[in-house]
């Protein structure tokens, strides 16, 4: 055959070779098209190699009309490719796409979340029975968060708190202190009493201590790993049990209403002896675990600077989540961060 002949069978392939490109559905499907047309085994391949028999004006007749065919191939192919990597983004959109029509229109200005309007009603209600706030960080220290309550580095306890560390290697000044995410609020009880005994302000302390807590846990119907607790501290003199159960009641009443009652069973923490958990009364008779509480521990008294032979006190932590799925009526805790407008809306 001529080189003429040659460069018009390469053109015939190419026109072919595009409008197939042109119709692949897929990027495999591309790149296979593209290497039948251009890879070892194809037609062109099997030209090229052919070259040298030809004489020199055939060689270059061919030799042009085969760079012009891999040149038009492989644009092809690269628009082909390009063109189908922009439809899969399109189609991934249309697909995450969230559908927000039905709350055009609405009236709704917004306002805050359940959660915090919890946080804030318990506030008031403790105000209201004459507690002050404290409140502390959400990044402590191990000494803070257990050492300082009862739960030396080996404690067993520890393991009740599937805690978050922090890697502080790369923060330069920060020495060799363990720091992590608080497990609980109960770090804020060490540093009332020791800012009380620092400023000369107390005690007696009476204090809740609303605020947000980590743990390392996988989120289900009645856990979330980042979390709200609200802790109390009484530290005064002759403080007894009586006056923990007391308390507990009157917020039960004051929060939930008459009809509720608390109930308190015997348990344990480090940071309380006796320990108890508080449950509260359901309408339909059951009860809900909402915290724990105790009297303060000799040697968390001593963490805070003061005398356990002078000051006692009892301390408890409750579920900031918990008493608003009790109050509200919420079955799944998840409820709380999905931001399903349908469930924020209610409240
Ligand atoms: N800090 C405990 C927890 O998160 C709850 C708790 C128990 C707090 C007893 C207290 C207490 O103040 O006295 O599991």
């Amino acid at each position: 055959m001529s080189g003429a002949e040659l460069a018009e069978e390469t053109r015939t392939l190419v026109a072919a070779g595009l409008a197939r490109l042109a119709d692949a559905p897929s990027s495999a499907e591309v790149r296979s098209i593209e290497s039948e047309l251009l890879g070892k085994r194809s037609r062109l391949t099997e030209m090229k190699a052919g070259m040298r028999d030809l004489d020199a004006e055939d060689r270059r007749v061919l030799g042009a009309a085969l760079n012009q065919a891999r040149t038009e191939l492989e644009a092809a192919a690269a628009e082909r490719l390009d063109h189908l990597a922009a439809r899969e983004r399109r189609a991934v959109l249309a697909a995450e796409r969230l559908d927000l029509t039905e709350y055009q229109g609405r009236a709704s200005t917004g306002h805050r979340h359940l959660v915090t309007q919890t946080w804030e009603r318990l506030e008031d209600v403790f105000v209201g029975m004459g507690f002050t706030v404290a409140t502390g960080p959400e990044v402590e220290t191990d000494w803070f968060n257990f050492e300082a309550l009862n739960l030396p580095p080996s404690h067993p306890a520890r393991s009740l708190w599937d805690t978050l560390y922090l890697d502080t290697t790369d923060l330069d000044g920060v020495g060799d202190q363990q720091l992590l995410l608080r497990t609980h609020t109960s770090p804020v009880q060490v540093r009332t009493m020791l800012r009380a005994v620092r400023e000369g302000s107390g005690p007696p302390i009476y204090v809740v201590c609303p605020g947000r807590a980590y743990r390392q846990d996988t989120a289900d119907a009645t856990h979330l790993p980042v979390f709200h607790q609200i802790e109390m501290l009484v530290i005064d003199r002759g403080i007894t049990m009586g006056d923990l159960s007391g308390t507990i009641e009157t917020f039960t009443k004051a929060y939930f209403g008459q009809e509720l009652t608390s109930r308190l069973r015997p348990s344990y923490f480090p940071f309380t002896e006796p320990s108890a958990e508080v449950d509260i009364s359901q309408p339909d008779g059951s009860w809900l675990e909402v915290g724990g509480c105790g009297m303060v521990h000799p040697n968390v008294l001593r963490a805070g600077g003061l005398d356990p032979e002078e000051w006692s006190g009892f301390a408890f932590g409750f579920g900031i989540e918990r008493l608003t799925m009790i109050r509200h009526h919420v079955t799944d805790i998840r409820d709380f961060i999905t931001n399903d407008m349908r469930f924020l809306e209610q409240f």
